[in-house]
């Protein structure tokens, strides 16, 4: 009693044992349930690949098309939600939203709730990932002014999604499919990340027995952070604050990041594990190039001042020694920016994306035998004191 390792920021304490997700660091791998993620991100989709995080196998063609099914027809939330979002103003950041509504499932949802059932886990999943689509769009919508639009079931995942985003009453929608790749891909390419913060803090809500709604809103306000999810919109504000490509400029931000007295760092740059690449990253460029190039946006001046900061920055002795490498958010917000999603939607998506993730290792906590999370600390504060007698 009394002694602990100190290991703040958790740099070399393994807190769980876990199936999911395998990352080598140090040559840049990663693996969900074995798949390398750029033969997913290639092959997969991400309906395909929540089966996968969530039951452990790739599903038969069967499985796939009762699970697919069983999401499509769990798309809709409950009526009464729409009005829990009019209680927000009209110019709330859509993650603040995201927190409050998706906690308050617990509130809709509760028919299902008993934790200790095999069936009841399966249907908050079921209900979680089917219906964060939905609240994402909700969320731009309110913020937008224009009507909710309901889920259509004749679309897949990213199609629904588009649609509830960007279709109103009063015309057609007309689904552009590069798009619609795109977003599948980075809704796979952000599914799931093994112990990240957020990831963390799910495990650590659930292990107090806590309800799947309410861990999934610990995540996803841990994911708002700019130094995890938030990182993509940053992104995107710095490149804006950046302005032009000209290479005295880029320097002088490159110059602000490397310099220990000014906050500044490279959004989109470096990895708590990564010390090589990052392979989603490298699928997230390939993606980036090939939806500006079909749509004509090859010259799209945010993606050069990207690519030449990239250029300068992986030439940086400072970057180089202490290996700092683009990650999966470097390019994320430039594709999402040239679907038409606003900066401030970014995160929220990558919510979305998660929530596969966290829904699956929330149930492998709790299928399995877990104790409730407890970290000690060392005690900086007073020794024992009396309290100052009064005249
Ligand atoms: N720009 C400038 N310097 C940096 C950066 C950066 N982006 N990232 C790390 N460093 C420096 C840092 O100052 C430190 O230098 P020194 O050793 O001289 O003190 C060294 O590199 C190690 O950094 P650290 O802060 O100890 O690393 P960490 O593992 O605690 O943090 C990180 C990892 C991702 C939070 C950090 O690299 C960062 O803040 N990056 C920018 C935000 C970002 O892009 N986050 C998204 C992460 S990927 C998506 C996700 O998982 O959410």
């Amino acid at each position: 009693e009394g002694f602990f390792t100190y290991d703040p920021g958790f740099v070399a304490t393994a807190a769980t044992e876990s199936a999911i997700t395998y990352i080598d660091g140090a040559n840049g791998v990663l693996l969900h349930r074995g798949y390398p993620i750029d033969q997913l991100a290639n092959s997969s989709n991400y309906v395909e690949m929540s089966y996968l995080l969530l039951f452990g196998e790739l599903p038969t063609d069967e499985q796939y098309k009762e699970f697919e099914k069983t999401i499509r027809y769990h798309t809709m939330v409950h009526e009464q939600i729409a009005n829990f979002y009019k209680g927000f103003r009209r110019d709330a950041h859509p993650m603040a939203i995201m927190c409050g509504v998706v906690g308050g499932l617990a509130a809709f949802y509760h028919d299902h709730l008993d934790i200790t059932r095999e069936e009841d886990r399966y249907i908050s999943a079921i209900r979680l990932i089917a219906k964060m689509p939905t609240l994402a769009a909700m969320s731009y919508k309110y913020n937008i002014g224009q009507p909710f639009n309901y889920p259509r079931n004749n679309l897949n995942y990213a199609e629904n999604f588009l649609y509830m985003m960007f279709g109103n009453p009063a015309e057609e929608y007309v689904i552009n499919p590069v798009f619609a790749k795109a977003m599948d891909r980075i809704f796979m390419l952000h599914a799931d990340h093994e112990q990240n913060a957020s990831t963390s803090t799910v495990r650590l809500a659930g292990s107090t027995g806590a309800n799947p709604f309410a861990c999934i809103s610990a995540g996803i306000a841990a994911l708002w952070g700019p130094a995890h999810g938030g990182a993509n919109e940053a992104v995107l504000n710095m490149l804006d604050e950046i302005g032009d490509d000209s290479e005295e400029n880029i320097q002088r931000f490159v110059d602000r990041a490397k310099d220990k007295d000014d906050p500044f760092r490279l959004m989109g740059f470096g990895h708590r594990v990564y010390r090589n690449f990052d392979p989603r990253a490298k699928v997230m460029k390939e993606t980036c190039d090939e939806v500006l190039s079909e749509l004509g946006m090859a010259d799209d001046p945010q993606l050069k001042i990207a690519k030449r900061l990239e250029q300068i920055a992986l030439e940086d002795e400072y970057f180089i020694e202490r290996k700092l490498y683009p990650n999966v958010d470097f390019y994320s917000g430039i594709i999402l920016k040239a679907i038409g999603i606003p900066t401030n939607m970014f995160t929220v998506i990558f919510a979305v994306s998660r929530t596969i993730g966290w829904i699956s290792h929330w149930h492998e906590m709790i299928s399995g035998s877990y104790r409730i999370g407890r970290p000690r600390q060392l005690y900086t504060g007073y020794t024992e004191r009396d309290y100052p007698t009064k005249e």
